[in-house]
């Protein structure tokens, strides 16, 4: 039997994971870290904690499962996309990581658009200029930390840093490479008029790769520390977003996702660069030759429960803790006790900014409407629906696209509840289809990897071949109108809180 090898270098922490040629999951492994937020607004993590966790992950599943090495035949990398890895000429760790959620850079966006022009820069780079992507992250360290700057020898995305560590080479591929925002995603490679444009060095950057393509096989020091074969191929891998879409079979028009990770994000495939005019949502080149992809991105949508537990529910904590039930399937279980619309509060998921529609780092969120007849269980409802308006917006921007959209399929943790699905899929007015695997963006570059060892033919005959469909939720036609009335109440709402911060 020959196996493959999928990591995914998330926020909380790396998963690693082994499946056999047939997609079948022969043994994870997560290994968690910390998160550090010296600012509010700033987010950074420690890229040698990223490579402890994968180091212990690679050495767990190949001991527990007793797969032979050599019998791996291929890894894929996929991780947490925009982070920004600077490392000095003695391939040192320059700082911690800026990663994706940090909103700082608000003054790098203005420059960006200052010099480029908004529109040009949607062209090239398929987005407005963006607070969590890469290049932003890059100018604020030249500005901020200017003696940091000068020793950058060469900047890195998270999985990029890990794929060196495993194989010596500087690399990256097209799809996380697109959201550092230096990517002309037309011809899949840097744009040197945008380089030219703000004075960044192209020598800093890693060779860009189709997502396909084998970047480099594992070194003998890699080896050593993990417990795989020397030469073990690894291929280019993607992006956490492109990696879930692959893992979920969204590779050809008509099919999308949605996903309530701790972002929550709505993502087609498309056969050409298919671009919002003012930015709304993202475009980027796939992992799949050849295809791009649009997505929505709500920031705070898992979040937003998670959020919502640590500072409300403590007795619902104590709860799930002495039946030893999952506190989030008690929760969800209570919205059902309120109604749809939550006798009246809509819930803004803005924790951190919000990315579709608004590109607003600064917005905050918000419960409207609350009265004096509301409870509990109304709140955790406003909460589940709020993260449902905000997918929808991301929804409605890619169906004005024109964006084909036949069937949607549903995933991520906040999908593996009924309630949660039962209330996006009112929300939408479509059906969706929930996936059969788990393991998401792991299982995507396994997939990737595949290809690039020569055991599957393409992208699209793997999906084919391993990614299976499961329950189906139809969407609920006596709430449609209600919900209807409180997605325009919550579209009102925008407006009106936008400025109310400090
Ligand atoms: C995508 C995005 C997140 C991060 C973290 O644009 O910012 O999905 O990759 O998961």
């Amino acid at each position: 039997m020959r196996y493959l090898l999928g990591l995914d270098i998330g926020t909380s922490g790396t998963k690693t994971a082994l499946f056999d040629e047939y997609g079948n999951t022969i043994r994870t492994a997560t290994y968690e870290y910390n998160l550090f937020q010296p600012q509010v607004g700033w987010a950074e993590q420690d890229p040698n904690d990223w490579w402890e966790a994968s180091v212990k992950g690679i050495k767990n599943v190949i001991e527990k499962s007793k797969v032979q090495a050599s019998d791996i035949k291929g890894i894929g990398l996929s991780g947490q996309m925009h982070g920004l890895v600077m490392v000095d000429k003695d391939n040192k760790v320059i700082r911690n990581s800026i990663i994706w959620c940090d909103q700082r850079t608000e003054k790098e966006c203005d420059y960006m658009t200052e010099v480029i022009g908004k529109e040009r820069l949607i062209k090239i780079t398929g987005n407005p200029a963006l607070t969590g992507f890469t290049l932003s992250k890059l100018l604020w360290i030249k500005n901020n930390e200017p003696e940091n700057y000068k020793k950058i020898h060469k900047i890195l995305l998270p999985k990029d840093y890990i794929r060196f560590k495993l194989t010596d080479i500087f690399a990256t591929e097209v799809s996380d490479a697109s959201g550092m925002q230096m990517l002309d995603i037309n011809t899949r490679d840097w744009s040197q008029e945008l380089l030219d444009d703000l004075r960044i060095d192209r020598s800093i950057l890693a060779d860009v790769y189709e997502s396909v393509i084998v970047s480099g096989k594992v070194t003998e020091e890699a080896a050593k520390l993990t417990g795989l074969a020397v030469n073990t191929p690894v291929v280019g891998g993607a992006g956490d977003q492109a990696a879930g879409a692959i893992g979920n079979g969204i590779v050809s028009e008509g099919i999308i996702s949605t996903t309530i990770g701790t972002s929550g994000v709505v993502f087609a495939a498309t056969n050409t660069p298919r671009f919002d005019k003012f930015g709304r949502v993202h475009t980027l080149c796939h992992a799949v030759p050849n295809k791009w992809h649009v997505m929505g991105v709500t920031q705070g949508a898992g979040l937003s429960l998670n959020w919502f537990k640590k500072t409300f529910c403590h007795k619902d904590i104590e709860e799930s803790e002495k039946l030893g039930k999952n506190i989030y399937d008690i929760l969800t279980e209570k919205a059902k006790d309120s109604k749809p619309g939550a006798n009246g509060i809509i819930y803004l998921p803005y924790l951190m900014g919000e990315r579709t529609p608004h590109i607003d780092p600064n917005v905050k969120g918000a419960f409207l409407g609350v009265s004096l007849i509301n409870n509990h269980n109304d709140f955790i409802r406003s909460v589940l629906e709020g993260v449902g308006f905000s997918l929808k917006n991301c929804l409605d921007i890619i169906e004005d696209m024109d964006v084909k959209v036949d069937h949607i399929r549903i995933s991520g943790g906040g999908a593996e509840s009924e309630v949660w699905r039962q209330i996006l899929a009112d929300i939408f007015q479509y059906p969706l289809t929930t996936i059969k695997a788990s393991e998401g963006p792991a299982l995507g570059v396994a997939i990737l990897a595949g290809v690039g060892a020569g055991i599957y033919e393409s992208v699209e005959e793997a999906c084919c071949k391993i990614v299976k469909g499961g329950e189906k939720v139809s969407p609920n036609e006596e709430v449609k109108e209600e919900y209807s009335k409180v997605y325009n109440l919550y579209n009102s709402a925008y407006p009106r809180v936008k400025d109310f911060n400090i």
